[in-house]
């Protein structure tokens, strides 16, 4: 554990960057209008009075917001990171001095640190956990079960961590409800799609300084990320080739106006790649050996499984540094191939993740969820739910609001006419 100024539980860099964290915190909360009312009504009503979360998030300014909207609705509240390339350290030094959140993070932390910081945050003896990825969740199962009984709930960020939850739920491991706020309409609408759309094309332009305009950009996966990457790149003048393994959402990409092919075509023609699927080996061998000299290949899925990069390394005969998130492979044939950010997801790699605006909505839901489960964790079966409806729509309304804008209401003829059935025919 780091020497602390401050007697807060941590691990981090250093507190010399405290107040540079301090004007990212602020910067990112001047977008995030909705946790600003929530936090103000914590205040006021103190939902989370005595409860203990231990939250295992990307540890950037927007996180730093929900933190202390937490620890402000009278929550103690831990942290560590979801990923050992995405922590902003000052943030974190900022979080322990200045708000006395312990904090368990530093940027490029190797695994066995990131896996003692998640056991540092479960040393918290957590009520509630709060996962993007599902990490702490499985290390509290599988090697902390001591603190399992003590949870009562927890919440979900990712579609990642929401499929393995389902997987553990469906074999009867799973201990206690978790609310997966990922699904909420409020999060994956826009966070998913227009939060990594644009933040991973800023962390592969701030990696490369790649011209996008007239390249050709291969997204592999048309999900929630990929439609949004895809009309982002396309925005950019790159002809964007998408790749999937769904029909349906190979035809959605078909009308919508993109070349699709399967990826033994499109590994030929790319300058460009990027993987968000959230499955294991999109790009693997027999795909680099089409691929063309000089092409860049990135991944913004959760986990770093979605390249095989031991078999990159397989076919290499070396590999250099040319940039900061830059790993130039040269393969025994003489062709190189870039791999960007060690294959892990690049818009927090080497860009600063989403943006706070559409932050504010994930971490709305974030907030609302869990004093939901506080009052509700007792009627609710070791599954995976929802967000319920009424707070999914009430991020939306106050979004809304926030940005000024009014919608129509329902006249009471309309309310009747779409409750029956006897107009119309
Ligand atoms: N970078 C970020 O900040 C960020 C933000 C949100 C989600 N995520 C992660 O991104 C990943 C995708 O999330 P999503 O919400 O778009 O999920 P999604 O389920 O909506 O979409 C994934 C798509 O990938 C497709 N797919 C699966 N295997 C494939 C393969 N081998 N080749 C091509 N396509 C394949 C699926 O059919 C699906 O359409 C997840 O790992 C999620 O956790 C990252």
């Amino acid at each position: 554990m780091s020497t602390t100024a401050t007697s807060v539980a941590s691990d981090v860099k250093s507190f010399e960057l405290a107040d540079l964290g301090k004007k990212r915190i602020d910067w990112a909360n001047q977008s995030m209008k909705v946790l600003q009312i929530i936090r103000k009504e914590f205040i006021k009503n103190q939902p989370l009075k005595g409860i203990r979360i231990s939250a295992c998030l990307h540890v950037t300014a927007e996180t730093a917001n929900l933190m202390i909207t937490l620890r402000d609705g009278g929550a103690e509240a831990a942290l560590c990171a979801s990923n050992p390339l995405s922590t902003q350290d000052d943030v974190a030094a900022c979080l322990v001095r200045d708000y006395g959140i312990p904090v368990f993070a530093i940027e490029g932390e190797d695994n066995d640190t990131y896996y003692k910081h998640i056991m540092q945050a479960l040393d918290h003896k957590p009520h509630v956990t709060m996962d993007d990825g599902a990490d702490l969740v499985s290390i509290a199962l599988t090697k902390r079960t001591d603190v399992v009984d003590g949870i009562i709930a927890g919440t979900e960020e990712t579609t990642t961590g929401v499929i393995r939850l389902r997987a553990m739920a469906k074999e009867g491991v799973l201990k206690y409800p978790i609310v997966a706020v990922n699904d909420a309409d409020t999060k994956h609408l826009f966070d998913n799609r227009y939060g990594t759309g644009q933040s991973t094309i800023d962390g592969i332009v701030r990696a490369t300084n790649f011209l996008l305009a007239g390249s050709k950009f291969v997204v592999a996966g048309y999900g929630w990320c990929g439609r949004g990457l895809a009309s982002r790149a396309r925005g950019l003048g790159a002809e964007v080739i998408i790749t999937e393994i769904d029909p349906t959402k190979a035809l959605e990409a078909v009308m919508d106006g993109y070349r699709v092919m399967a990826m033994e075509e499109a590994a030929k023609l790319g300058d460009v790649f990027c993987t968000v699927t959230g499955n294991k080996n999109v790009l693997r061998k027999e795909h680099y050996e089409v691929m063309k000299d000089g092409a860049i290949i990135s991944n913004s899925g959760h986990f770093n499984v979605e390249i095989d990069i031991p078999a990159l390394e397989a076919m290499s005969s070396s590999k250099r540094t040319t940039r900061n998130f830059v790993e130039e492979y040269s393969l025994k044939d003489g062709r190189k191939i870039n791999l960007l950010g060690e294959g892990r997801l690049i818009n927090l790699a080497a860009a600063e993740g989403h943006p706070a605006s559409v932050m504010d909505m994930s971490f709305a839901d974030q907030a609302l969820s869990v004093e939901y489960l506080v009052k509700n964790h007792a009627s609710l079966k070791k599954d995976v739910f929802k967000v319920p409806d009424e707070l999914d729509k009430r991020v939306a309304k106050l979004k809304l609001e926030s940005m000024g804008i009014k919608i129509d209401r329902l006249t009471p003829e309309q309310e009747e006419y779409l409750a029956g059935w006897s107009e119309g025919t």
